[in-house]
């Protein structure tokens, strides 16, 4: 097992792990590794957009710890899971709509104190900005057809000044109808107008088709 750019993640080979904070626990069936007494969790890209970005070349910068997050889309933890293993003393608040999934994300967080679950609608951010207060990190992977603007008015109810964002863009949720380069284009130019700088643009192929990671600052 050897370090990598990003603070906290491993990687032996090819596979990225991360440590993890739940010893002998498996949250998605991803392998578990030992080494000299401490427990990795294999971290998939094919079923997680932030490791995919990460091998699909994102700077060290994508994964600078944050104290306090807003995660837009959490399902059932997979990708949070992984956050929860990187930054063990951060708040991560984390947002999901479907009962269906809020139910195994709860379970996880009464397993990880740094988890705070939210069944809520990512589209009313003015329902939960109270509980949430002012966050570092925003987050987003919400399979909707404007997530560039969910994204926004979240960043405006719950993001600091000096905050970033991560938005993992859906292209076909934005439409099925027209090329997906066309929509990458518009959702960047989205972004433009509503005050953010891309600092980084990453394609999530193969591992998910037609999905690009966009590292935000204001
Ligand atoms: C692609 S999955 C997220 C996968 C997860 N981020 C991961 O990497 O482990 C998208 C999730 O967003 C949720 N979602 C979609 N629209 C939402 C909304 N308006 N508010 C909150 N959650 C939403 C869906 O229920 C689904 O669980």
């Amino acid at each position: 097992m050897e370090p990598t750019r990003w603070p906290g993640v491993a990687r032996d080979g090819r596979d990225l792990y991360t440590r993890n904070l739940e010893p002998g626990t498996t949250v998605y069936g991803e392998a578990l590794r030992s080494v000299d007494g401490v427990e990795y969790r294999r971290w998939d890209p094919w079923r997680s957009k932030l490791a995919a970005a990460l091998v699909n070349g994102a700077s060290e910068e994508i994964l600078g710890r944050p104290d306090r997050v807003l995660y837009l889309g959490g399902a059932h933890g997979t990708t949070v899971s992984h956050l929860s293993d990187l930054w063990p003393d951060a708040a991560i608040y984390v947002v999901e709509k479907s009962p269906a999934s809020f139910a195994p994300l709860l379970a996880l967080a009464r397993r990880r104190a740094n988890l705070l679950p939210l069944l809520a609608d990512a589209q009313l951010p003015e329902r939960y900005r109270a509980d949430v207060g002012e966050v570092d990190l925003l987050y987003q992977d919400v399979a909707q057809r404007d997530q560039v603007r969910i994204f926004t008015e979240n960043a405006e109810a719950c993001l600091a000044p000096a905050g970033r964002g991560l938005l993992m863009l859906k292209v076909r949720s934005v439409t099925q109808r027209r090329p997906a380069a066309a929509i990458v284009r518009e959702s960047r130019s989205g972004l433009g107008r509503a005050g953010w700088r891309v600092a980084e643009e990453i394609a999530l192929g193969p591992f998910a088709r037609e999905h690009v990671a966009f590292a935000v600052r204001r």
